[in-house]
């Protein structure tokens, strides 16, 4: 059982603080988890508390919701059974009380719920995808690695938060992500030698600023090329167009004109007919409904359409959408809903209706490799983390490496069966 509970401030990978908490069980079981936090957020995410205090660290301090950890949540969870996430997460809905966890602080809650479920690992002796995922879980996500980043995550003028890399071709996961850094290195010397500018945004990707967005596709194409790769057959593209942040007033400002939804799906089309996308996420606003009921229609038998502010990884939002048919898969954020019990259960909403996953970290991370093990836990076959540089990024690609050596000859790569056949 739960012996004791204590959060600190730790600081994320753009210099803001954030949150880390430790439990002790009794057995003497030990873990820690760090809370993730977005930069692109979606306006129905559960709250992240931060003290508004402009004094420190700029007003994003998280000291109020630290304390919510080690004075109001401590004392109500020690003595349970660390094994009993549901009823530990339940609890943590019950002291909140509000719908979108603004008593807590989501990231007070999300640190916890994480820590416990790490220490009941600790306790059973079971890597943590093991425990969560059960005795099946073998499946080894597509790495979508953001090689080229722009939108809210870089200074540059390209609209399109990530332009992603999909190496389905590779036999594992390993042989995946190896491919997916040589063509990083290759689209840095392609960079390089176009006068390019080769700095970095806030995922690891390069930040170029560039004549228009469908340009990081030429780019990325010759750099695979470059590589010693075929684009289409040994890695496929992957966009988060994150379009809720250039949309108001319903107009999208996308290349710097005014466009309608119909415009913009139009526009996702004859990409799709020049490249070999299989997923596009977020590619209308978060309150589009009807836009994406029309992408789904007319887009969502040939590509992955995935919901990210759309459905913030709650279950609710994802029934609507479930419903509406608007779109047909769902990104996982963790820290989006707050609490690993929701979580999993938004990916099992999803699979039960036919909606793929894709496993999420946030623009802002830690050391923290949580989302790797969930990945392989719900079999989901997809993650994002960003670019495969840096090491808040690399933490989680490196900890796929160590569990599909651990699972040796029983793991299996997602490869090309993760995504709907493209085009
Ligand atoms: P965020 O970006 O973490 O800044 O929200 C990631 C995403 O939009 O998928
Ligand atoms: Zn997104």
């Amino acid at each position: 059982s739960i012996e004791n509970i204590a959060a600190r401030q730790i600081l994320d990978s753009r210099g803001n603080p954030t949150i880390e908490v430790e439990v002790l069980l009794e057995d003497g079981s030990h873990s820690r988890a760090a809370v993730p936090s977005g930069a692109s957020t979606g306006a129905f995410e559960a709250l992240e508390l931060r003290d508004e205090d402009p004094s420190r660290y700029l007003g994003k301090g998280v000291q109020t919701a630290i304390d919510n950890v080690n004075e109001r949540i401590v004392d109500e969870l020690v003595g349970m059974e660390a094994s009993e996430q549901r009823l530990i997460d339940q609890r943590l809905l019950d002291i909140d009380g509000t719908p979108d966890k603004s008593s807590l602080g989501a990231n007070a809650m999300l640190g916890v719920s994480l820590a416990v479920a790490r220490a009941a690992a600790e306790s059973a002796d079971l890597p943590l995808f093991r425990y969560i995922g059960g005795p099946n879980a073998h499946v080894l996500p597509v790495p979508m690695l953001n090689i080229l980043n722009g939108g809210a995550h870089a200074d540059s003028n390209v609209d399109i938060q990530e332009f992603m890399i999909a190496p389905v071709g590779a036999p594992t996961f390993a042989e995946a992500l190896r491919w997916g850094a040589e063509t990083y290195h290759a689209l840095k010397s392609v960079l390089k030698k176009k006068g390019l500018s080769t700095g970095l945004g806030d995922e690891g990707g390069f930040a170029p600023s560039l004549g228009a967005n469908a340009d990081a596709l030429e780019l990325i194409t010759t750099a695979i090329e470059a590589a010693g790769f075929q684009p289409g057959r040994d890695i496929v593209f992957a966009l988060d167009v994150a379009a809720t942040e250039f949309h108001s007033d319903g107009t999208y400002t996308f290349e710097g004109e005014k466009k309608s939804a119909e415009d913009m799906i139009s526009y996702y089309a004859e990409m799709i007919g020049q490249h070999p996308i299989v997923s596009i996420e977020d590619p209308l606003s978060e309150n589009d409904w009807d836009g994406w009921v029309e992408m789904t229609a007319e887009l969502g038998g040939k590509i992955q359409i995935v919901g990210d502010d759309l459905f913030v990884t709650n279950p609710e939002r994802l029934r609507r959408g479930v419903d509406m048919q608007a779109a047909n898969a769902l990104l996982v954020k963790v820290n989006q809903i707050g609490t690993l019990t929701e979580t999993l259960d938004a990916v099992e909403l999803a699979h039960r209706n036919g909606f793929r996953c894709m496993m999420s970290h946030r623009s802002g991370e830690t050391e923290d490799t949580t989302i790797a093990d969930l990945a392989v836990a719900t079999g989901c076959g997809q993650i994002k983390t960003g670019a495969p540089a840096r090491s808040e990024r690399v933490a989680k690609y490196n900890q796929l490496l160590r569990i599909e050596d651990e699972l040796d000859d029983a793991a299996r790569y997602a490869g090309a069966g993760a995504f709907p056949k493209y085009r």
